[in-house]
């Protein structure tokens, strides 16, 4: 008899990751079970039919770990418990069974740069002699200044949601280091028994029968040397950018895999990498160096910002934005791979920030980014709702906002002078609100989403777009990133196809090809809101190709209607 360990096991062949869609469940917004008006897990195993029926191959959970919960669960007091916010341990494994019962494999959100405040490793550490006292970075206060004092602070770098990344601690008159807030203190990968503990827990975890990991934040787990050093810090990088991809990033990735199993086990590893430049990526993913399988890049999430402040908006162009996936298509054309995401739980809504949402244009314009992302060549991200259309909610005053990110600028930017309108215009284009608004599941109370009252409001565009409606309506978002599913499983040219720009300076179309040796995939969408006319002679092998999947009926005339789109497949090679 074959223990459900091994099936998982076998389930998983070389490569699998290659040819899966992988959809992100933020669960706390996904379905409330116990009225609480929170998500929790018994509300995905409810909705594992839906998620079968939309035909992903692998669920991402963000994380469900117990957590005070002052980043969402990004703060984690204990790796091996889930919270009772969500459920428990019973619930989890019954969740990985059910979905391995439909062929559905199940990703864990890894959260290892840093632990919560809370954390019994953190609390141990706060006193000075005790042995995981070097498990974070404690350093003294600035020389000449009393600790604690305004200014003491060993440098003067902000951290993300917070003034300083550095927080004092009266017990040993130290400060620690949290580059994200003071409730989320990093870990010192340089320590071996911080690497041994965490390799030690991702065991644990994929023997209850887990198929892998995302990795929160993984390529700012090597700090820089002005911070591994035990002198005094002058200067160190402010920002996390500054302190991406460090010196050790690749060996400890190495180590990690080894010791864990993850390539031997066949394991999806993917990681979050703000700052990864494409050679950074090209290292990660390359599978002769056993690191990761792909990262999720920031680049194309930044272009529409001035340098690394997100707030700080600036108009996005097509052909910026093309050229920016193009460039990660061909970096890891030969050795690497992609993952293609458009949304997650930190990002505004795909249909909101690079298509239409108004009543006119959103289903085509939700349809016509599906297909262009869904047809580059690497693993597709779908995050949760975006599979029918959902957009930002309407955030208009300050009291709108829950998140620490977004509350955090409020208040450091009016402190600094910047005048109101402009921060909440900027909260308004990108808090990570916009995506955590309660799943519109149907037009009833709380969109089904709970029988109690949602720890978040739920979008009141929810009559109208919802999952019930997008599944009952064959033209619908939901139905159109079904059958992009589908073609993805049946067509090896959209899994393996070279991938070719093509028209790379036009401000509407989006057109490019997918070869594997003859056969070729082109796709040509408009993303704008006029009608689009391809240039003529401008796409080869367009007369007589044969259209497979298209937003529109008509797919034969040379224009394309507003965020009109076609995946043709050319009759000849020519
Ligand atoms: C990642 C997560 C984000 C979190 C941060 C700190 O960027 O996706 O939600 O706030 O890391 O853990």
């Amino acid at each position: 008899m074959t223990t459900s360990l091994e099936s998982d096991r076998a389930a998983r062949t070389d490569g699998w990751w290659r040819s899966a869609v992988v959809y992100q469940i933020y669960p706390r917004s996904f379905q409330d079970s116990n009225s609480d008006g929170v998500g929790d897990i018994p509300g995905i195993v409810s909705r594992l039919d839906y998620l079968a029926e939309l035909g992903v191959d692998v669920l991402w959970l963000s994380p469900v770990y117990r957590s005070p919960q002052i980043d969402n669960g990004y703060d984690i007091s204990d790796y091996r418990d889930i919270d009772p916010l969500f459920g428990t341990l019973a619930d989890l494994d019954e969740l990985i069974g059910r979905a391995h019962d439909r062929g559905i494999k199940l990703i864990m959100d890894l959260v290892v740069n840093h632990t919560s405040d809370q954390h019994a490793w953190f609390i141990e550490s706060r006193d000075p002699a005790s042995d995981k006292r070097d498990w974070y970075f404690w350093r003294p206060a600035r020389p000449g200044h009393e600790p604690g004092t305004p200014g003491a602070e060993p440098d003067d770098s902000q951290a993300a949601f917070a003034p300083s990344v550095w927080t004092h601690d009266p017990r040993s008159g130290e400060y620690y280091l949290g580059i994200f807030s003071p409730g989320q203190p990093d870990l010192n990968w340089e320590n071996p028994d911080v690497r041994q503990a965490v390799h030690a827990m991702m065991r644990w975890w994929i023997d209850r029968g887990v198929d892998g990991f995302r990795m929160d934040v993984i390529n700012l787990i090597s700090k820089p040397a002005v911070l591994t050093s035990r002198g005094p810090i002058a200067a160190a990088p402010s920002g996390m950018w500054q302190i991406a991809n460090g010196p050790r990033l690749d060996e400890f990735l190495a180590e990690m895999n080894r010791e864990v199993g993850l390539d031997a086990q066949n394991l999806l590893t993917v990681g979050e990498t703000p700052g990864a430049t494409i050679e950074v990526a090209q290292r990660i993913t390359d599978p002769a160096r056993h690191e990761l399988n792909m990262v999720f890049t920031f680049e194309h999430v930044s272009l529409d910002q001035v340098g690394w402040n997100k707030w700080d908006l600036a108009d996005l162009t097509l052909p910026a934005l093309k050229d920016n996936l193009a460039q990660w298509q061909y970096g890891l054309a030969e050795a690497g791979w992609n993952s293609l995401y458009l949304d997650n739980h930190d990002q505004p809504r795909a249909v909101s920030r690079f298509g239409d949402d108004s009543p006119e244009h959103r289903v085509n314009s939700a349809k016509t980014l599906a297909t262009v992302l869904h047809l580059h060549k690497g693993t597709p991200y779908v995050y949760q709702g975006e599979e029918f259309g959902m957009t930002n909610a309407p955030l208009t005053e300050i009291g709108h906002y829950l998140d620490v990110e977004s509350l955090n600028y409020h208040t450091l930017a009016v402190a600094t002078g910047i005048p109101e309108v402009d921060v909440l215009r900027s909260l308004a284009r990108k808090s990570r609100d916009h995506a955590r608004t309660p799943v519109q599941w149907d037009d009833t109370p709380y969109a089904g989403f709970t029988a109690g009252v949602p720890w978040m409001p739920v979008n009141p565009n929810y009559p109208a777009i919802n999952a019930d409606a997008a599944r009952r309506d064959p033209g619908s978002v939901f139905a159109h990133f079904q059958r992009l599913i589908r073609l993805r499983h049946a067509d090896e040219v959209v899994r393996e196809g070279r991938f070719d720009l093509l028209l790379p300076d036009h401000e509407q179309l989006w057109a490019f090809t997918r070869t594997l040796g003859d056969r070729v995939l082109l796709v040509v969408a408009n993303c704008s809101s006029a009608p689009a006319e391809i240039p003529p002679d401008s796409l080869p092998g367009l007369d007589g190709a044969e259209l497979v999947l298209g937003t529109h009926d008509d797919a034969a005339t040379s224009v394309l209607a507003p965020w009109e789109s076609r995946i043709l497949r050319l009759t000849s090679a020519g």
